[in-house]
């Protein structure tokens, strides 16, 4: 049985419990993050926390925890838990004023609620997925504005992922206004050539913290980075395609609404971006 962390204890899972009237539940009023563990270490704790407290600031919703007690709840968990590789998954709500209520609650009684919890996933740098690439396909994106706050609010993103299964797909990449914004957990590119596309920053998409190293690391392997939108017959007649995020690193696309990108087998740049991406985050891990 795991062990995980709720509003300052340490107990098993099966003791954790949150109220009824805690705003995560009522609302979806709340934060989260996923961080990755590789080799039994953090990957980009950092930017995930630097993220978070973002997040936090944007809902003008207190932090119940420093960042140096975060880091020590983390390495924790993953001591507790003997975790080599697998995820992190931190939430932080609004917490439970006792009652429903649109109004806030005073931050001065309620106090956030906050969760920690490790999942274990053996073989996750050597994914059988990054070698075969996965499949997506388009749906609408009707998300509300501010994707680039990470909310708990992933109704639509679960649905998108049904809608993938039922097609047959891995995953789904939304669009609006005709250009494709991001996949339903992770950040969305195309190749032509040397270049790597992808949507620039904005509330319409969540600031990767993959997507930031990668960009970062394709740019010192003399790779072109082009920031920019782009469409999803674009993306259908690219190279490759690939997507990234904290539990998928780099992975291959090869099919887009069953139009196979080039062989339909992964390519040149985004195994290599994988490749990379692993060695270096490994180096900086934590
Ligand atoms: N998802 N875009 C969306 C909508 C996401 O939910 C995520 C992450 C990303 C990639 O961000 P990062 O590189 O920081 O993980 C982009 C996490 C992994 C999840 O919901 O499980």
């Amino acid at each position: 049985m795991r062990t995980v962390y709720l509003n300052g204890d340490y107990l098993p899972e099966n003791e954790a419990s949150v109220s009824i009237f805690d705003r995560g539940f009522l609302m979806a009023d709340g934060v989260y993050e996923v961080t990755s563990v590789l080799g039994g270490k953090l990957i980009d704790f950092d930017g995930h926390a630097v993220r978070l407290q973002r997040s936090l600031d944007e809902l003008d919703m207190r932090s119940p925890i420093s960042k140096e007690d975060l880091l020590e709840v983390h390495r924790e968990l993953v001591r507790v838990n003997e975790i080599d590789e697998g995820m992190i998954y931190l939430q932080i709500t609004r917490g439970a004023p006792g009652d429903r209520d649109f109004v806030f609650p005073d931050p001065e009684t309620t106090v956030p609620t906050i969760v920690l919890f490790t999942q274990s996933k053996p073989g996750l740098a050597n994914s059988p997925a990054a070698q075969k690439g996965m499949k997506v396909i388009s749906i609408d994106d009707i998300r509300w504005g501010r994707r680039d706050i990470k909310t708990v609010q992933l109704l639509y993103p679960s649905m998108g992922k049904m809608m993938a299964k039922k097609a047959g797909a891995d995953d789904a990449w939304m669009i609006e206004d005709g250009f494709v914004t991001e996949g339903t957990s992770n950040n969305a590119y195309i190749v032509k050539g040397n270049k790597i596309i992808t949507r620039g920053l904005s509330n319409d998409i969540l600031h990767g913290i993959t997507r930031a190293a990668v960009l970062r690391f394709a740019q010192e392997a003399q790779m072109e980075v082009e920031e920019r939108n782009f469409t999803i017959d674009e993306a259908k007649a690219a190279d490759e395609a690939f997507i990234t995020s904290a539990s998928t690193f780099v992975m291959p696309v090869v099919e887009i609404d069953g139009v196979a990108l080039g062989e339909g087998v992964p390519g040149r740049v985004a195994p290599r971006l994988r490749e990379i991406y692993l060695e270096e985050s490994m180096k900086a891990a934590i």
